[in-house]
């Protein structure tokens, strides 16, 4: 079922308030929308994120992804929303709000603070009128959002936590992105944070903290965002590598036949397994 931006937001709120995080998975195509949404549905009562953004968009086309996102969460039994990643267009922002999205994240990450703060303004204030909950960044992480670049956390603008709360102040904004040492992609040398500056952070802000590039990171690393205020974790090429792998592996088989069928649904149980081993390590069981 597709969460109300309420739902969504009260999600976003439990997890905060029990140290576990919601799941973003970044979905492009129909086999990873289907993929994600079956890791879902494999964990009932435990809610996640489909991403269906701007990057994506540059691929499949926003309307037939976004469509493709929303028709799925509502037809599914498991609690999903629907969350623009990244995005910098405010037209993009209204169109998705309007079409039902649940959430976004407005990034103005990439200009002066002041521009930041004004770009998410406007974004906090269109969110409103449709209900839904939002996210913004301060801070620049290094990487690219759709290929794994080995990026090096030395080129991040790291978030200063005073300014952090300035920003918040300022905004209104219900879940702030940060960068604190991570990094979009998988890198040669395992990602370590800045769990102090993070800690600082958590402190200043008083709201959910989201991480982005979370694919890679080492367990005890993920295990110390956690417990620092980070309630959204956002997850892209750990899923795309699964589904290339198990697509390569498959494709002797199914070329003689051009089997492409078996070769999409072979990538599409690839999401499904990654994406139900991150959730399980991310949420708790509503049982426990
Ligand atoms: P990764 O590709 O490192 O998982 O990052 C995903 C992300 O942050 C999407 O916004």
């Amino acid at each position: 079922m597709l969460l109300t931006g309420p739902e969504g937001l009260k999600a976003l709120t439990a997890a905060y308030e029990t140290g576990h995080a919601l799941p973003g998975f970044v979905a492009y195509n129909l086999e990873s929308v289907q993929g994600i949404v079956a890791a879902a549905e494999a964990h009932p009562g435990r809610p996640v994120l489909i991403q269906a953004g701007s990057s994506p968009f540059k691929h499949a086309g926003r309307e037939p992804l976004m469509r493709l996102a929303l028709d799925a969460a509502a037809h599914s039994d498991a609690p999903l929303g629907v969350h623009l990643d990244h995005s910098r267009d405010l037209d993009e922002i209204t169109a998705c709000l309007e079409a039902g999205y649940t959430s976004v994240m407005v990034d103005g990450s990439h200009l002066p603070f002041p521009e930041n703060i004004a770009l998410t303004r406007e974004a906090v204030r269109r969110v409103r009128d449709h209900g839904a909950w939002v996210e913004a960044e301060l801070g620049a992480l290094a990487g690219d959002e759709d290929v794994s670049t080995n990026a090096s956390a030395s080129v991040n603008v790291m978030t200063d936590p005073s300014q952090a709360a300035e920003f918040v102040a300022e905004t209104s904004v219900d879940a702030l992105a940060v960068a604190v040492g991570n990094v979009h992609g998988f890198t040669a040398a395992p990602v370590r944070l800045d769990l102090n500056r993070l800690a600082a952070i958590h402190s200043a802000v008083p709201v959910p903290l989201v991480l982005h590039g979370a694919s890679g990171l080492p367990e005890e690393q993920l295990l110390g965002a956690l417990s620092r205020g980070v309630a959204k974790v956002n997850v892209n090429a750990e899923l795309r590598r699964a589904y290339l792998r198990a697509v390569s592996a498959r494709l002797p088989a199914a070329l003689p036949g051009s089997d492409a069928v078996g070769l999409w649904s072979a990538g599409r149980d690839a999401v499904t397994e990654a994406a139900s081993r991150i959730i399980t390590r991310l949420t708790p069981s509503p049982t426990s």
